[in-house]
């Protein structure tokens, strides 16, 4: 691999990707909003290898900013797609914002969806997207999240078939410790440990188990339209 871009990588899963390229010399173009978040995590990227790192300041939502990323002749191997604004969609429907949900759609599904429209003919290898382990096991909360989440296992079957022989491929991610759980007004770690009682891994995972599973779906070059389960065994529970 030599280049990689990973759209939501100045945090959490995306930055443990990151860090792993950037260890073995691969470049990386991380991307998000805020330009603070990705300079921090650059000048920490930069302290742990020979790839190049740099940024890109994009909002997925928005089809001028994702045009912008894949303009010019440049190609990239690799694309992982990891943003997602999760604020305010925990809760019942029935007491939802419905503009919550409008954003939920508007970023997860259909930026990934842009992501794909725009990277047509510039991406190499393969394009991986994130969704998450709610779309398998509703919990009664966040169901527009869990909607976006399914939407993308549909996504990437059909950009797999018109991308091709480019591969699409979505993880699937159980309980992370990263970021997004600051969103949720929580004691975090008291959480945690309730939670991974619950699930057959005894743990809840690490931000390195997921980078790993990117790791492997962009490298199996016979890996394509597959979703790849990486949530200790909780769709079991
Ligand atoms: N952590 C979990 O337990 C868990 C479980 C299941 C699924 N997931 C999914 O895993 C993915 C990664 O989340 P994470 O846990 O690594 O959380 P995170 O640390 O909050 O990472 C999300 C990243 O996406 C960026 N982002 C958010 N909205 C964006 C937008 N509109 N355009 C561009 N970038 C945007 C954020 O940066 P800016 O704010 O600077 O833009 C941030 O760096 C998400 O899709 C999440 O739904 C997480």
């Amino acid at each position: 691999m030599t280049e990689v871009m990973i759209i939501g990588g100045g945090s959490g899963m995306g930055f443990a990707l990151a860090r792993v390229l950037v260890a073995e010399g691969t470049d990386v173009t991380i991307v998000g909003r805020s330009v603070e978040r990705l300079d921090a995590a650059r000048a920490e990227l930069e302290q742990v290898g020979s790839g190049r790192v740099r940024t890109g300041r994009a909002d997925i939502g928005r089809e001028e900013d994702v045009a912008e990323l894949f303009a010019g002749n440049r190609q990239v191997d690799h694309v992982a797609v990891t943003a997602a604004d999760a604020t305010g969609v925990y809760g019942p429907t029935a007491l939802a914002s419905t503009d919550m949900a409008r954003s939920v759609l508007n970023t997860k599904l259909l930026g990934a969806w842009l992501v794909g429209k725009h990277a047509a003919g510039k991406v190499t290898g393969s394009l991986t997207f994130t969704s998450g382990i709610n779309a398998y096991r509703p919990n009664g909360s966040n169901t527009i999240m869990a909607a976006a989440n399914g939407g993308l296992a549909s996504l990437a079957s059909g950009l797999a078939i018109e991308m091709a022989p480019v591969r699409v491929n979505v993880i699937s991610p159980g309980w992370v410790d990263t970021p997004i759980w600051n969103q949720l007004g929580m004691d975090k770690q008291a959480a945690f440990a309730e939670l991974s009682q619950r699930l057959p891994a005894r743990r809840i995972g690490t931000p390195d188990d997921i980078a790993q599973a990117f790791l492997a779906v962009m490298r199996n070059q016979f890996i394509t339209a597959t979703v790849l389960h990486v949530d200790g065994g909780h769709r079991l529970t």
